[in-house]
């Protein structure tokens, strides 16, 4: 009997590739991006299944170019690149890969947060330029971090997580979203709010909802206006999430203070004016990006695939209404 058929879109890390390539033949984009939209649907053609990636838009026209389809597996939590219920309408099974990451984007959160508070890269710059000539009392000094207000938006794993990571430096947390988060009200205290109530409070604010209609542009102009001039965002979720204009124009008239931004809205491209900017830390979109939570999520990814080839539910299904 012939072996299934699996593109994988992009190189990742080697655990899942070896893993589908004990039940599948497994061809793999081996250039250094992403394919383009014609190498996906004409590298997909003949495939039985496909891991793909955040960056592949996963999509009506797709579906039409891959006539044996029987899964997707997304590599990543977020899946704003897949048309779910135009799947689910096809029958199609689509995968994320919840969990193995959580702890390595709340940590990129802290990482870009102490980042903007305490200047790292800007100092690092001045140091490596052999600018520094001796300690100074007004040197970089920057924002503390204990003690203060952080306001995590979206308090699902991630933003649980981010804010259980506070714990060391007992700060008040507030968070807001649709419902009551238990774990967070027993260990931290922390305080479900309105949206402005915590725009308006918090000292560092934190995103973590997932990217869709109702969360576009959550933070544009008049909710920068709202928020302390003192305060940092940091964005690890979606880049759309934030308006980057408006982000721009806020952290130049110094609305706001700092930004820690790990995501963007036109990614790859990233508004030119930031890059200019010392109260702004930019990372390329590696929030999830640990060698255990990116070995993890490859083989999450690629036993979905196994499941789905086998057209069983697979464990981390998003439309589970395929198989109802
Ligand atoms: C995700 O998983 O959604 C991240 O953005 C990439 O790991």
């Amino acid at each position: 009997m012939s072996r299934p058929k699996v593109l994988i879109t992009r190189k990742i890390p080697t655990p899942g590739i070896e893993l589908l390539k004990t039940e599948c033949d497994v061809e793999i984009n081996t250039k250094e991006r992403a394919l383009t939209r014609s190498e996906l649907l004409s590298m997909a053609a003949d495939k039985d299944a496909v891991l793909c990636l955040l960056t592949d838009k996963i999509d009506a026209e797709f579906f039409d170019a891959v006539p044996n389809l029987k899964g997707v597996a997304n590599y990543a939590v977020g899946f704003d690149n897949m048309n779910v219920s135009e799947a689910s309408l096809r029958g199609i099974p689509m995968s994320n890969t919840p969990e193995v990451l959580t702890e390595a984007t709340a940590e990129m959160a802290w990482a870009l947060l102490f980042s903007v508070a305490r200047r790292i890269v800007e100092s690092d710059l001045f140091l490596r330029s052999g600018q520094w000539k001796g300690w100074g009392p007004l040197q970089y000094v920057g924002t503390g971090v204990s003690g203060k207000t952080l306001g995590i938006v979206g308090p699902g794993r991630i933003g649980t997580s981010m804010a259980l990571m506070s714990r060391g430096f007992n700060m008040k947390i507030l968070y807001s979203g649709n419902r009551k988060n238990n774990l967070l009200e027993k260990e931290l205290g922390a305080e479900l709010v309105s949206f402005s109530k915590l725009v308006k409070e918090s000292d560092f604010i934190s995103l973590h909802v997932p990217f869709w209609a109702e969360t576009k542009h959550m933070f544009s102009a008049s909710v920068f206006k709202e928020m302390k001039k003192s305060s940092i965002i940091i964005n690890t979720a979606r880049g759309a999430v934030i308006k980057e204009d408006d982000l721009l124009d806020a952290l130049v008239t110094g609305e706001i203070a700092g930004a820690g931004l790990d995501v963007y809205e036109f990614e790859p491209e990233v508004t030119e004016n930031l890059k200019i900017l010392n109260n702004v830390v930019l990372t390329p979109h590696t929030g999830s990006g640990t060698i255990k939570s990116r070995d993890d999520m490859s083989v999450m990814a690629a036993v979905n695939i196994l499941a789905m080839l086998k057209n069983e539910k697979p464990p981390q299904c998003i439309n589970p209404e395929v198989f109802e």
